[in-house]
């Protein structure tokens, strides 16, 4: 015990000096420093195979000072660092991570990816599954990385903290199993994300009581930096150093708030080699577009002449009439002997921001690398519709809280029901029976079949109204489900990045329009394996997983103010039969509301 909190001392600092490193020949040496005897594990662990090594990581959510784009402001943090310090592991782990809240603002963390096997208590979305943790308070999560491995981030899960409250979770595969492609020379870290000069958890309060959409980030951030292209910000520019020759892997995670984005690099092709935290076949590409909630893992190869290149940024936005941020984000990429004040290379291969073939073209060449077995016949067949609505406007005070469209009150559903969060943990609730904080009557199809994509209702805010509640959907232990997302025109279509907790799942068809069960062709050989689906612009998205993890589990829009808005439910996962397959009692310290 004692040897272990000694190293929990080191696990910050050396998470920092691994960050800024950023490189996985000075990772390796700090594995071993990880190292900690598995016998304390607590008692919970007594299912989990033995064999992987339990990791300490001490998490203080603490104010940082910071200067940027002519701006300094108090920023939420984990450990005062921003991107937060990145959680390395390996396949098979155990991770435990005691989070303290030293701000004045509630907080909690989820771990994005994570599949969360029986351990659906640390997945930590706020009201979900877990009320979040109170100022001055502490909770410690605890999850074993049960068969995953690869990029994939934890972020904050309350309010809009994910702005500024976020890092990687690198899974690297089990000793001595190697990539399936060359080892790459170095790996590097690429986060894209949003920046706002204004304290997020308030903007959340005011955008809400606008009714109306939220405004524009300030910039678009790679590793927390902006790059030269906006005011004061010549030097706040994230550089990459690379020699030439050779194979760099970069780990692309899209941690945005409220966009989606593409990202380029110069005269350099990216080769897709992961999606989501599962191998691809290898694909190239000049660009990838990340969602937020999405992670690719790409290769680059430095066969260009010795200079200084642009690493880009851009946004993509598939809906129409939306103000975005139009200031591409700019980062370097070095070669060793550049001269500093080469010029760097326009990134003039960032596609259009409303380039949808793009999206769809790499969409269209993902394949998973291992087959696996992927659910033939299903027991459970849902159909979720999502996007947006405009309500109508019960303010006395309609100039200041009914800026949606045509004087009404912006809103977001699926199946027409915008999802509201419970004032407790939801989770909870359900484990100890707590009436009256949830019901179990989401619908599993929408109540009224139409042309969803064309032929739905646009006069906001007559007829583009949707319910309100804390509705759930109820699945039975080890269901086999296939669910189709469908986008809806009200008000305008626009891709929806949909996650799911606790879960991946088979991507084995999409399209534009409506879903046609007649026409749709199915991929059940090779289809992506992901955690977040970009479901296509006014089309569709089929799913498949089998609901063999028990617990409450949300599925939601990954853009931000969409899912503030209502754009999400939640599945409960009953318990199946034994204690492999039912969910454990709560940790004694889960937070209260
Ligand atoms: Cu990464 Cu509920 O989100």
């Amino acid at each position: 015990m004692i040897l272990c909190s000694h190293f929990l001392l080191h696990t910050t600092s050396h998470s920092k000096m691994i960050s800024l490193v950023n490189s996985f020949k000075y990772v390796l040496p700090c594995f071993i420093v990880f190292l900690c005897d598995h016998n304390m594990v607590e008692v919970m662990s007594q299912y989990w195979p033995k064999g992987g090594s339990t990791r300490f990581y001490d998490f203080k959510v603490q104010m940082l000072k910071v200067n940027k784009l002519c701006n300094t402001r108090n920023i939420v943090t984990i450990n005062q660092m921003y991107p937060g310090p990145a959680v390395y592991a390996q396949e098979g782990d155990r991770l435990i991570i005691k989070l303290t809240n030293e701000t004045p603002y509630n907080a909690s963390i989820h771990w994005h990816g994570v599949r969360q096997i029986r351990s659906c208590w640390s997945d930590g979305p706020s009201y979900i599954t877990q009320c979040p943790v109170q100022p001055g308070r502490t909770f410690t999560y605890k999850f074993t990385l049960v068969k995953q491995k690869g990029t994939l981030f934890w972020h904050a899960h309350f309010s809009w903290l994910r702005a500024t409250v976020y890092g990687a979770l690198i899974i690297y595969p089990k000793k001595g199993v190697p990539y399936p492609f060359k080892h790459p020379y170095e790996e590097h870290t690429i986060i894209l994300g949003e920046y706002w000069n204004k304290d997020l958890v308030q903007l959340e309060r005011i955008v809400v009581a606008s009714g109306g959409p939220a405004p524009v980030a300030e910039a678009y951030t790679i590793n927390g930096h902006p790059g030269p292209n906006y005011n004061c910000s010549a030097n706040d520019v994230y550089t990459i150093d690379v020699v030439p020759g050779q194979t760099y892997m970069l780990r692309l995670i899209g941690t945005l708030l409220h966009m989606e984005c593409f990202f380029s690099i110069a005269n350099h092709k990216l080769t897709i080699v992961e999606a989501d935290g599962e191998y691809t076949k290898p694909l190239t590409t000049d660009h990838v577009m990340l969602g937020p909630g999405q992670t690719v893992n790409v290769l680059v190869t430095t066969n260009q002449k010795i200079g200084r290149y642009s690493m880009a940024m851009g946004p993509y936005m598939s809906g129409q009439n939306v103000t975005i941020q139009h200031i591409t984000s700019i980062a370097y990429f070095q070669y060793v002997g550049a001269s500093p004040h080469s010029v760097a290379l326009p990134a003039s291969l960032l596609p259009r921001f409303d380039d949808n073939l793009v999206v769809k073209t790499v969409m269209d060449g993902l394949k998973i690398l291992q087959i696996r077995n992927i659910p033939k016949e299903i027991d459970t067949n849902l159909f979720f519709t999502i996007g947006f609505n405009v309500n109508k406007c019960v303010s006395k005070t309609p100039k200041l809280n009914c800026q949606g469209s045509n004087g009404g009150v912006m809103a977001t559903s699926m199946n027409n029901n915008s999802f509201i969060k419970p004032t407790i943990s939801l989770l909870q609730a359900y484990y100890y029976h707590i009436n009256g904080h949830f019901t179990e009557d989401f619908p599993g199809y929408p109540l009224k079949f139409y042309d969803f994509v064309n032929g739905a209702p646009n006069s906001a805010p007559n007829n583009t109204g949707s319910k309100n509640g804390t509705r759930t959907k109820v699945i039975e232990y080890g269901s086999r489900v296939q669910l189709i997302l469908q986008d809806t025109g009200t008000v305008t279509s626009e891709n929806h990045p949909i996650h799911f907790h606790g879960y991946s799942f088979y991507v084995i068809g999409y399209g534009s329009g409506n879903y046609n069960p007649k026409t749709a062709t199915f991929n059940l050989v090779d289809p992506p394996y992901m955690n977040t689906i970009g479901v296509p612009v006014g089309g569709w998205a089929a799913i498949r997983f089998v609901a063999d993890n028990p617990g409450v589990w949300f599925m939601h829009c990954h853009l931000e103010v969409h899912m503030t808005w209502g754009l999400g439910v939640v599945l409960i996962v009953k318990n199946g039969q034994g204690p492999m397959e039912t969910l454990p009692h709560p940790p004694a310290d889960m937070p209260l509301c």
